[in-house]
This record gives structure tokens, C-alpha cells and sequence, in this order.
């Protein structure tokens, strides 16, 4: 879901001055680096552009910018610069991933930075499309206000074109043997509401050739009210109180670059336009071993669906993959201080490339802080010493690092929290606007057919739908050799009868993956203990090192398989996946997910079957929620809360907060 608002402000292009001059640093780029995963700087990025537009593609027609990210260095070579005093040369080179669209193609690139040279290029002609740009949503949603049949269907439902808002949408693939780019556009009234998606214009349904940039279609099926503009303004006037948010009043960590330092952590803060927030090589300092200990290589959002359950043809076709169709990175918000993050957070700016390949500036899209909230690290009393009670304990301090995509109607908070002990919790707050279909009715008891969803206000059905967010986590626990084990407590009947009166116990059976067939898990009914360990480092006692994967609500698509929303995210079927490590594989959906076949992705790799155990792996890790709107929802929707989290599990060799 779509919607340019804000972003006109929040973006700002980087003159392409001064760039001759900066050429010339290019070469010696570790002076500007600190960390090989740093994302393109917007220097790198105008140098990609220049690259590119004096190479034989540049002359190509129409030529458009859909992607522009590191090409990161293999791990082994991150690894060993962090490691050996950042001497290791091949972690060194800046290379980017382009992908451009030219003469109705798509096309690969990768360019060096350092020679100023394409290394790579080649036309795609796999199924699905890179993501849409900016640009083109934009153009897309003015096309209906010059579109003579459209003006009239909204002059003969008695509405001013002047307050109508127009938001083009994804479409998805429904088994056409052959695709095009297509957006489809739907339509809402403000007349009196800054609210825009509280009132639809239901029954009109324009279709846009998006490389030709035209209407090809254009339908007027029907009419229903529009819903009334009263009670729609989600606009608060209250006052805000930024002591409540948060007790910490101290920065409490060090940032330099994208380098964070909080507590015994530290990890690199990364941007791109397609995930957002990505964290990398975070490892946590281990007092008794007085060494940092790597924990996690690399982790962000891979892909999200959003799939509505109305079959209904102006609806049936909104099945959204945000991530891949257009960027959870691209659509991140401009953070409001005090309401989004607390007085004491510091923010970061991002970088992503246009259309045109010119760097653009989003402000403010990451905040990181410290956070106090009131709660307990451990505590005890201890009533048995003689004569005295013992009481001790820690408050808890975390460390947040947060981005809002606002993707449309639907804004989601996505936080990585840090907490002293060595947990990482992932966290997400939905909240914003839900997707709102005019309807006839005005009360449930003349609803006689089924509306899909519920009936939130006059005239205005919530529809029913999903979200998914599903994470690419690769762990490396102590190092990246490492196994998936279940720990799994079985029930067991006691046999002899004078040992014990007991007649039953449980006892732990661990089971440890040998392939990636035994790592797709749904998550629910039979408690296990899921463990990424490392079976080559044991603790003093003889425990294999591990991090624990604490999972929140048990989700998986309720879509039937041979639904073609359902062909294209496979990967929904499963909570949990564990796949062989493997630089390429990413983004659950496949790389090109608009319009996309199910033919890439992570139900497709774990197909291979590849040996998973004692070998670098990456698990995968859903979060979600179905969801059936309630009133409470609307005109604006209080934040619903999701999470997962990953625990130190005989990762120490005691409690790492007393030392
Ligand atoms: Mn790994
Ligand atoms: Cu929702």
C-alpha cells in the first residue's frame, strides 16, 4: 500500500556538484569507512550514477534506477577485517548491486567504485519485476485526473475532483502466462477529512501499463456511498508528556559511523531502500573471557504479505508484498521526536537512490536510545539467612534502535531492542490506517451477504487481512559454525513403581537438524526449546554454547496452497526455516517479487535440501498477525504489538549482569 504525502519533504536531492573532485578520493574509500557493510553514501551513489549513465546502458531509452545497494564483501572477508586490524583489502572494496529498467527490460548490474568500472551486466529475463519507484506511483496516481470517463463517474456520484486522492496498488499474479508492469488505482474522497483512506470511492477500478505509463483499463462497476467525513480526523491535539515515554535521561551509548557501542554490545546500524534497518556483526563482550563473541552476522525485514480476503474483483488482487513490490527502507518516515522516539534518542539519516539514480536524503528515519521502562533485570529476596533479609537485584536498561515504514495506510514501528543479558528482542507496532471499503450499510443487521470484514462505521467495512514479516536472521554463535537443535520436553511414564510415586515426568530429547527439510517448523502444540548452538565450543561444564530462539505468536497462512498469492509466498506455510548459509539468498519472496511466480525464494532453497548441521546457517523467522478489524481500529489504530526474541542459552557461563 502506497502514498506519497509526506515524502516530498523528507527527501532531498544531493547536487551532483563537486563530484569530479570527490572521483578522485574514491580510490583511497577506506579513509571514509569504518565498517565494510556501511551503506552507499550519497557520494558512492551520484558516483553510481555517473557509472552507469556513461556506459552503453546509460544510452539506453527511458532508463530508470529500481535498486542500488552495497554489493557487500564475502563474510569471510568482513570477518577477518573486524577481526585483524582492519587490513584485510577485499573488505575493503565498494561495489554496488544496480538494477535498472531500459527499453521495457530489466537489467543487473554491478559496478566497482574503486576503478569506476561495470563488472557485470546482464539483462534479466526470469519472471516478476524490481520494485516500483517512487516516481512512478507518483505519476500513476495523476493519470485519473486527466482521464475524461473517470472525471465523469466522479461528477455523476455528485463529488468534486478536486478532493479526490488517488493511490495506485500492486496487483500480484493470478496464473497470467504472460505479465506486464501494471498498477491499479483506487480512488478516496477527502471533501472535509485529512484522512484520506476513510472514505473510498468504491466501484471504480483504473488499470496503468506502468513502462508506458498508461491507462489501459478502465471499469465503473457500481456505486456506494461514500462513507461521511465525521469521526474520520486522526489528528490529536493532546498534550504530549515525554517523561512518561522514558526514564533514561542519558545517551548511554557511543556511535561512531554506523558503529554503536551500548553496554557489553556492539553492532553496525545499516540502511537500504529495500529492508530498511539492517543490523550487522553485533557480538557482545564477554567479561570472564574478556573478548567480544559474535551473535549475530546480519539481520532485517526480508519480506512482508499483506494479503486481504475479500475475492470481490476491486479487491481481490490486494495481496501486497511491500518489501520487495516497492521498500520498507523507501518508505520509512521522517521520525517525530518525543512522539516516535524519546527525548533522549539520536537519530540517523538515510541515503537511497532515485529514479533518476541521484542520491536522495530521508532524514531522520532511524532513532536509537536507551531505554528505562520500569522493569526488573533480575531480582530475589532471600528470607532464609539468619537474622536478616537479603534483597538485591538490577533495573533493566535496553538499548532500542527503531524505524517506522509508513507504507500507505499502514505505518509499522520495527524495533530492535538490545538487553544487557545478551537477548536481542525484535519487536513490531502496527498502527495506522486500516484499508476501508464503502459499503451500503449503516448497521450489521442489514448486512445479509458476506462483507468481508467488519462494519467500523457508517458505510465503512474494515476488511479482513493478514501481515507478515519475516526476518532474515544470520545468527553466528560463537562463531559460524552452527547447529539447529530442538530441545523438546517429552512426556515420560514412570516405570518403577518403588522408586518413585510419580507416575509421570518430562525429560528433555534434543534433536539436531541434519537438513534444511528438518528445520521447517509450525509453531504451536508440541513445546520445544528452539537453540541455534554451536556444537564445536561447549561451556566449563560441557553445555554446547547457544542462543535460543524465544518465538511470539504462532502464525502461518491460512491461504489454500494452490492460491496464487499463496504459490508466490510459499514461505508463509512455516514460522520457522533454517537454510544453509548463502550470500545471494535474502529476500523471502524472491528478489523480484512484483508480479512474482513462486519460482524464487525461500521455499524454493529449502527445497535443495542442503546439510544444515555444524555449517554456517540462517534462520528465518515469521511474525504476525491475522487480522479482523475491530471498532476500535478505526479512524486510526492504536498500536498491536508483535515480537520474537533471541536468548543467550549456556552462551555464559553464569549471569552475565553480576559481573
Ligand atoms: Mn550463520
Ligand atoms: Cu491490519
Amino acid at each position: 500500500m502506497f502514498l506519497f504525502g509526506d515524502k516530498s519533504e523528507s527527501m532531498s536531492f544531493i547536487p551532483l556538484f563537486f563530484l569530479a573532485f570527490l572521483l578522485q578520493f574514491c580510490s583511497s574509500l577506506s579513509l571514509f569507512h569504518h565498517h565494510p557493510l556501511d551503506p552507499l553514501t550519497p557520494t558512492e551513489l551520484n558516483q553510481i550514477k555517473l557509472i552507469v549513465d556513461k556506459s552503453s546502458t546509460g544510452s539506453l531509452p527511458n532508463l530508470t534506477y529500481h535498486f542500488v545497494d552495497l554489493e557487500e564483501p564475502e563474510k569471510i572477508d568482513v570477518l577477518s577485517w573486524l577481526s585483524s586490524k582492519k587490513t584485510n583489502k577485499n573488505a575493503q572494496f565498494r561495489r554496488a548491486k544496480v538494477v535498472v529498467r531500459a527499453g521495457g527490460e530489466t537489467r543487473e548490474l554491478v559496478v566497482d567504485l574503486a576503478s569506476g568500472s561495470i563488472e557485470s551486466n546482464r539483462v534479466y529475463t526470469g519472471h516478476g519485476y524490481p520494485p516500483f519507484t517512487f516516481n512512478e506511483f507518483v505519476k500513476a496516481s495523476r493519470l485519473p485526473f486527466q482521464y475524461p470517463k473517470f472525471m465523469k463517474s466522479i461528477v455523476n456520484r455528485g463529488l468534486n475532483m478536486s478532493e479526490v486522492s488517488c493511490v495506485p496498488l500492486t496487483v500480484g499474479w493470478y496464473g497470467e502466462k504472460v505479465t506486464k508492469r501494471t498498477l491499479r488505482i483506487t480512488c478516496y474522497y477527502r471533501g472535509g477529512s485529512v484522512n484520506v483512506y476513510a472514505r473510498p470511492i468504491e466501484g471504480i477500478s483504473l488499470f496503468i501499463d506502468v513502462d508506458s505509463m498508461r491507462i489501459t483499463n478502465y471499469i465503473d462497476r457500481f456505486r456506494v456511498p461514500v462513507p461521511k467525513a465525521e469521526g474520520t480526523d486522526f489528528r490529536s491535539n493532546k498534550k504530549i508528556d515525554p517523561v512518561t515515554c522514558n526514564n533514561a535521561t542519558e545517551k548511554g551509548f557511543e556511535i561512531e559511523g554506523n558503529n554503536v557501542k551500548w553496554g557489553n554490545w556492539k553492532f553496525h546500524v545499516g540502511f537500504n531502500a529495500r529492508a530498511g534497518t539492517v543490523i550487522s556483526t553485533a557480538s557482545i563482550f564477554d567479561a570472564r573471557m574478556k573478548k567480544y563473541r559474535q551473535v549475530l552476522y546480519r539481520g532485517h525485514v526480508s519480506e512482508t504479505f499483506v494479503p486481504y480476503m475479500d475475492p470481490e474483483s476491486e479487491w481481490y488482487f490486494r495481496t501486497f508484498m511491500d518489501i520487495g513490490e516497492f521498500g520498507f527502507g523507501r518508505s520509512a518516515s521522517t521520525l517525530q521526536p518525543l512522539i516516535d522516539c524519546p527525548a533522549n534518542a539520536e537519530y540517523m539519516d538515510g541515503y537511497v537512490a532515485g529514479a533518476d539514480g541521484q542520491a536522495m536524503k530521508m532524514e531522520k528515519v532511524i532513532c536509537i536510545f536507551q531505554r528505562d521502562a520500569g522493569d526488573i533485570a533480575w531480582r530475589h529476596a532471600e528470607i532464609n539467612n539468619p537474622g536478616t533479609v537479603i534483597r538485591s537485584g538490577q533495573p533493566e536498561k535496553t538499548l532500542v534502535v527503531r524505524m517506522i515504514a509508513t507504507v500507505g495506510n499502514y505505518d509499522y514501528v520495527l524495533d530492535w531492542e538490545f538487553k544487557q543479558f545478551g537477548t536481542i528482542k525484535i519487536g513490531v507496532d502496527l498502527t495506522g490506517i486500516l484499508l476501508l471499503k464503502g459499503s451500503p450499510y449503516t448497521n450489521k443487521k442489514q448486512i445479509t451477504a458476506d462483507v468481508y470484514g467488519t462494519l467500523v462505521a457508517d458505510n465503512t467495512v474494515a476488511v479482513n487481512h493478514d501481515h507478515y514479516l519475516t526476518y532474515y536472521l544470520d545468527i553466528d554463535v560463537d562463531g559460524n559454525s552452527n547447529s539447529f537443535v530442538r530441545a523438546k520436553p517429552k512426556t515420560t511414564r514412570v516405570t518403577d513403581v518403588n522408586a518413585s510415586p510419580r507416575k509421570s515426568y518430562w525429560r528433555v530429547v534434543t534433536e539436531t537438524a541434519k537438513t534444511e527439510a528438518d528445520a521447517r517448523l509450525r509453531l504451536g502444540l508440541e513445546p520445544a526449546e528452539l537453540l541455534i548452538a554451536n556444537p564445536n565450543k561447549k561451556t566449563k561444564v560441557g553445555n554446547q554454547v547457544a542462543y535460543r530462539l524465544i518465538p511470539g505468536q504462532p502464525i502461518t497462512s491460512l491461504l489454500a496452497d494452490d492460491d496464487y498469492p499463496e504459490i508466490r509466498t510459499a514461505y508463509t506455510k512455516y514460522q520457522v526455516w533454517v537454510t544453509a548459509y548463502n550470500k545471494s539468498e535474502r529476500w523471502a519472496g524472491g528478489f523480484y517479487a512484483d508480479r512474482s511466480r513462486g519460482d524464487d525464494g525461500l521455499a524454493v532453497w529449502s527445497q535443495r535440501n542442503r546439510k544444515i548441521e555444524n555449517k554456517d546457517i540462517v534462520l528465518w523467522y515469521t511474525l504476525g498477525v491475522h487480522h479482523i478489524p475491530h471498532q476500535e481500529d478505526f479512524p486510526v489504530m492504536p498500536t498491536v504489538h508483535s515480537e520474537f526474541q533471541l536468548r543467550p542459552a549456556d552462551f555464559f557461563e553464569s549471569n552475565p549482569l553480576l559481573l
